[in-house]
């Protein structure tokens, strides 16, 4: 067994860190209030390759690993999940999902933009009675032959307004239940889709989350994904990767936390010493440490099961609901440390604890994690 990261990893984590203090960090604040999406942050990290991180170059990605995405997407969240969020997406639902199951023409035509960042992609899967229970698809996919009329409304998508393509989810045949959804590409320019408002949240203010409408959108057949009645395995397929990038999200939302907390706690004295060296205090950073390790060890572990075309299932499963727990956690003891600072906007840790907790709801929320970690352990 080996923990040591190679020089190319260390390479690109410290590309990603230099990104996210000298080009996230400015303006986080500013964002997070306003509600503004970080158009130059996103543009950015189409340039360095952040956005198609392990797609293959021969489509204009940056044809890296699984290991070097957990990497980048820790720094990234460490300073702005608003950014890190879209990354996710883009990178492990998105282009991952095309790559793997999508045809030579799809593939050909919608990978180098996503991979490049000229465009962002969304992933329409939720919708507004259909979150964990995914199979309840009500958006319908009627079949006529050489294309499909679709119809439906999804929630909570991420990159909703700002994407030119979401990959949707929707149903084609309810007497077949899961093995009658299929997944397909759909153009956002095309006539029949459109957005709803901006959501107003409570964390990763800065990311556009909306919904999405489709009204009697022609989509050419050449647009589904894998074979009639894939859809569901398709979806689940993705989103075991998904769960990589979210666990590495709040991994680095937690380890930012705990590093503002540790040089605030070594500056800032009480009863003549710094607060460090207060056992109440010192103590918290070390439980800080040491579940931040942990999550870090899952989330490397996920990912390089991946990279060994392994089943990475269930430690994707283990990863997302530990490093999401240990993030708030982290957060929540981090706006502690730096007491009456802590509620205040400038010391960043407050927004840290808002960001933590979608991460416990998205891409499957923590009890949703339960139940396939549960089913797979007490699997005969
Ligand atoms: N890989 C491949 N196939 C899988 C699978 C996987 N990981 N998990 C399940 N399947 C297959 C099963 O084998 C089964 O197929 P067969 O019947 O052909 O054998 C089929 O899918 C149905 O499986 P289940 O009976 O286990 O399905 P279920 O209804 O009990 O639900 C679930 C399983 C795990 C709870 C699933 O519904 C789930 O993951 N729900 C959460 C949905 C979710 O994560 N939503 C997130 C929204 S996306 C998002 O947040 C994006 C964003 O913008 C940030």
């Amino acid at each position: 067994m080996n923990f040591k990261l190679t020089e190319e990893h260390l390479m690109i984590r410290d590309a990603a860190r230099d990104f996210a203090q000298n080009e996230c960090k400015p303006g986080v604040i500013e964002r997070d209030t306003n509600k503004t999406y970080p158009t130059e942050q996103v543009k950015r990290m189409g340039e360095l390759g952040f956005l198609g991180m392990m797609v293959d170059p021969k489509y204009g990605g940056s044809g890296l690993d699984t290991i070097s995405y957990v990497l980048a997407m820790e720094e990234i969240s460490k300073v702005d999940s608003s950014c890190s969020v879209i990354m996710s997406v883009n990178n492990s639902l998105v282009c991952w999902g095309l790559e793997t199951f999508g045809t030579d023409e799809q593939k050909d035509k919608y990978l180098p933009p996503l991979a490049k960042g000229e465009m962002v992609g969304a992933f329409c899967l939720s919708e507004p009675e259909a979150g964990s229970d995914a199979t309840q698809q009500r958006t319908t996919a009627i079949d006529m032959g050489d294309h499909y009329i679709l119809n439906g409304t999804k929630n909570w998508i991420t990159s909703g307004g700002t994407a030119g393509v979401y990959l949707v989810i929707a149903q084609t045949d309810v007497e077949k239940k899961h093995r009658g959804i299929n997944a397909f590409i759909v153009e956002k320019g095309w006539e029949g889709v459109s957005q709803g408002a901006k959501e107003d949240k409570l964390g990763i203010r800065a990311s556009d989350t909306h919904s999405v409408m489709f009204q009697d959108v022609k989509v050419p057949k050449a647009n589904r994904i894998g074979e009639d009645g894939f859809g569901f395995k398709f979806a689940m397929k993705t989103l075991s990767g998904g769960r990589i990038g979210i666990a590495s999200q709040a991994l680095g939302i937690a380890s930012g936390a705990y590093e503002l907390a540790l040089a605030y706690s070594k500056e800032r004295k009480a009863f003549g010493k710094p607060i460090s060296h207060h056992q109440a205090i010192a103590f918290k950073l070390a439980d800080m440490a040491t579940e931040i390790e942990a999550a870090r060890l899952l989330c490397l572990k996920a990912a390089y099961l991946k990279d060994t075309h392994q089943n990475y299932d269930l430690a994707s499963s283990m990863a997302k609901v530990f490093s999401s727990e240990v993030a708030m956690k982290t957060t929540t003891e981090a706006v502690q440390v730096h007491g009456g600072y802590g509620f205040v906007k400038e010391y960043h840790v407050e927004r840290l604890m808002r960001d933590a907790k979608i991460t416990q709801i998205y891409e499957g929320t923590s009890e949703i994690q339960r139940v396939v970690i549960s089913r797979t352990i007490l699997k005969d």
